[in-house]
């Protein structure tokens, strides 16, 4: 059965709200942030954007300078433990909200930032094209995200199982194309592999990273949980550890 968008917002929203344990499980996110953050360098931006905040890798980790930074971010509980992070820095505010339908009324921006989140979009093109008309004349959008094939081990494991699912994910040319009318800065595209010690450590770590591992019309029984980890340890292991591959971009762009 197709999901109403709502019922998969409200669950991407609880799936963040409940991932408490996000920095100790997020490597590959926080290396994400730090790349952007590495090629903004210390420039000055007058107002700043940021999609997906989260707890604040991105946020936290850049040295630019700003009279103005906006956190949007569709987990209120997210928000409030940033909020808490970044207490009595009055240049910061914050929104609670689904940018895919937020309506910032005529505001621009001077720097669009995205860290580990548009992947999570339902309608990443036409969001991303709206993002880039609150762009000031001269601004940049800067961005990392999940791309294929982040995770081709749990696609293929539950489709021969039946057990859980994958988001489904873009490539690299899907996201550049979006920006072609705007002038590339940079760009990096990384694959790499994370080890763990079987298919249940894997999944485990995934879930408490806030990612969710299964969609809602495949059944989690336990029978099929057993046939998805026989096969993935079969199919994607090495030297007695089985593997996750993780690729993302990380593209800067001007107006
Ligand atoms: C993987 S976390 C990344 C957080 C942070 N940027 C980082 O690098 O650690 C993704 C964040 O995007 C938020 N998110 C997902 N879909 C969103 C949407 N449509 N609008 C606003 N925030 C969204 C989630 O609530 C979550 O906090």
């Amino acid at each position: 059965m197709m999901q109403k968008p709502q019922s998969i917002k409200d669950f991407t929203r609880k799936s963040f709200d409940r991932a408490y344990l996000y920095e100790e499980f997020t490597p590959i996110q926080k290396e994400m942030a730090y790349l952007i953050s590495l090629n903004l360098g210390f420039e000055r931006f007058d107002s700043v954007l940021e999609i997906g905040s989260g707890l604040g890798y991105l946020t936290r980790s850049i040295n630019i300078s700003f009279n103005d930074y906006t956190c949007i971010d569709i987990s209120n509980k997210t928000l409030n433990k940033l909020k808490e992070k970044l207490k009595n820095q009055a240049k910061f505010n914050f929104i609670v909200g689904d940018v895919e339908n937020y309506d910032f009324s005529g505001r621009q921006f001077d720097l669009i930032l995205s860290s580990s989140c548009i992947q999570w979009f339902l309608y990443p093109e036409k969001t991303l094209k709206n993002l880039i008309r609150l762009l000031k004349k001269g601004g940049q959008i800067h961005l990392g995200v999940f791309i294929e094939p982040t995770f081709k081990e749990i696609q293929l494991a539950s489709i021969i199982s039946g057990f859980g699912s994958r988001l489904e994910l873009k490539d690299e040319n899907f996201y550049t194309n979006i920006f072609k009318e705007l002038d590339m800065i940079y760009k990096y595209v990384c694959v790499k592999r994370l080890y763990f010690q079987s298919p249940a450590d894997f999944l485990k770590f995934h879930k408490a990273s806030g990612a969710r591992f299964t969609n809602f019309d495949s059944l989690c029984s336990k029978k099929r949980f057993k046939k998805f980890c026989e096969f993935y340890k079969e199919n994607f292991a090495h030297n007695d550890k089985v593997y996750a591959t993780y690729s993302y971009l990380v593209a800067g762009f001007t107006m």
